[in-house]
């Protein structure tokens, strides 16, 4: 069984986005999977890096539908973004500066930073986006 299973009811109704969040819970995934094989703070570094790529990549596609369909709650949806961003850099910097190690406690709170941001934030955007070409 994987640290977070994609279970339907994260669905967001946009194809393209639950593709996308599907791919950033196998990231979070493959950093358990790093953890209890005891990969070293470069591997585990190399992956969480990724996770703040793709992680990047997706809210700029969602903002820029947003954007481009003036969904009423765009700027809020984009501060949660960047305190999202910013959250997992302040981890990241913590581990690089061996202030922390990589532990448990970073993956849960992974899970719940992109769980609550998809069951809470994004799935304002369901009925919005419904029906439009995204
Ligand atoms: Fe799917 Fe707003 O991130």
């Amino acid at each position: 069984m994987a640290f977070i299973d994609w279970s339907d009811e994260y669905s967001v109704s946009v194809d393209i986005f639950d593709k996308e969040h599907q791919s950033l819970i196998a990231i979070i995934n493959e950093l358990h999977q790093g953890l209890i094989s005891g990969f070293g703070i470069k591997e585990m570094t190399y992956i969480l890096d990724r996770l703040l790529e793709y992680t990047s990549k997706h809210f700029y596609h969602e903002e820029k539908e947003m954007h481009a369909y003036s969904y009423p709650e765009f700027e809020d949806h984009k501060k949660a973004h960047e305190q999202l961003v910013a959250d997992v850099k302040k981890y990241k910097d913590r581990l690089e500066s061996g202030e922390q190690a990589f532990s448990l406690e970073l993956l849960a709170f992974l899970k719940k930073w992109l769980v609550n941001h998809i069951l809470g934030t994004d799935r304002k955007y369901s009925e919005f986006f419904a029906g439009k070409n995204i």
